[in-house]
């Protein structure tokens, strides 16, 4: 693989408010990224809509996400910040895996049987066919490493599968065209830290998550310093102390989570936190993670406001990074449309 640049791609969904789990469990990781990488952050936007979505909400949220970037501290000047919808690409190469990727291996997603339920034969067909279209978003990029959550990992797999059979099924056209053993590189997840769960704050066996109805489930980073505090002073816990060790933690779901939380805001571990916080009650540890919650996830909070006033320079970002990334995924995609026997 050493013939591919090393390259990070990742998105997040614009669908409603960001909370917590996206900023630790994504948004940190992005930020950390930078240093070592070149790094495209994708708004999703056409991943979005594979569920119904109000135009004037998704506008907001489109806006909303990049801001987030922007405050967390991606430099999209450096780097590269857009909305997927803006490089219309993505779309035609996921069209193009469609026709390499197998029906078996869509079938065998466990994320579309959460989501589509019971109502299996009612979703779209956007929402079975979203893997496709995520590989599409890696590969049209040729990105070689991808921050995700947990939850993403056997999306990942999935294109690492969709790139592997097309550097395999056309491997003659790719070999004579000068693209060595592979036109795809296989992506790599990145999932480390912490925090890769960050769970409800209601259920410690729950993702935190933005359709969680009750409110005091999550943070989110709107959220001022006196309903982040109420909202840690009500999180659940079981009425232990905390332990000294890791060990300590298993089947306390709630004491894992609140742990993890504290770990990934100050950036050390758990077993750090626990050196510090071992045989300490939950009031106690409450309140240091209260003020800890507060001085990272406030002024960001601040910033995002800041910013999302300023609609005009929050699209010119967007297109700006849209503009960059269009080249780099026209660039493939003449040479996928090559390596197919398109006439071009
Ligand atoms: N499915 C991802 C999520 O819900 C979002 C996503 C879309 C993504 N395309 C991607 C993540 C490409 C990484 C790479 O978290």
């Amino acid at each position: 693989m050493a013939q591919f640049q090393p390259r990070v791609f990742s998105g997040v969904q614009p669908t409603g408010y960001l909370h917590l789990g996206n900023y630790l469990g994504a948004i940190t990781k992005f930020v950390a990224l930078q240093e070592t990488h070149d790094c495209i952050y994708c708004v999703v936007d056409l991943h979005a809509i594979t569920v119904p979505q109000k135009p004037a909400e998704l506008k907001a949220s489109i806006r909303e996400v990049t801001a987030a970037f922007l405050a967390a501290g991606i430099d999209a000047k450096k780097h590269i910040v857009f909305n997927q919808s803006q490089v219309a690409e993505h779309a035609e190469l996921a069209w193009v895996l469609n026709c390499v990727a197998r029906l078996g291996w869509l079938n065998r997603m466990t994320q579309f049987k959460e989501k589509a339920g019971r109502d299996r034969e009612n979703v779209s067909i956007g929402l079975y066919d979203y893997p496709i279209l995520m590989a599409a978003d890696i590969l049209v990029y040729r990105a070689t490493h991808v921050p995700v959550g947990e939850d993403q990992k056997q999306h990942l797999e999935l294109a690492r599968d969709i790139a592997q059979k097309f550097n395999l099924d056309f491997g003659e056209e790719i070999s004579v065209r000068g693209h060595g053993e592979g036109f795809f590189p296989l992506p790599e997840p990145l999932i480390q830290g912490p925090a890769t769960r960050v769970m409800s704050l209601r259920d410690g066996t729950k993702k935190m998550s933005k359709s969680d109805p009750s409110d005091y489930s999550r943070i989110n980073l709107s959220d001022d310093a006196d309903t982040i505090a109420q909202k840690i002073r009500k999180a659940k816990t079981d009425p232990e102390p905390l332990p000294s060790e890791i060990e300590g933690l298993a089947k306390r779901p709630e004491a894992e989570n609140l742990v993890g939380i504290f770990a990934a805001l100050e950036r050390s571990s758990k077993a750090e936190v626990l050196q510090a916080y071992g045989g300490v009650n939950f009031s106690t540890f409450k309140s240091a993670l209260i003020d800890l919650t507060v001085a990272k996830l406030t002024p960001i909070g601040k910033a995002m406001a800041e910013l999302t006033q300023d609609q005009a320079y929050i699209d010119a970002i967007l297109g700006d990074g849209a503009a960059r990334a269009r080249v780099l995924a026209q660039n493939t995609m003449h040479a996928v449309k090559d390596i197919l026997g398109f006439v071009r």
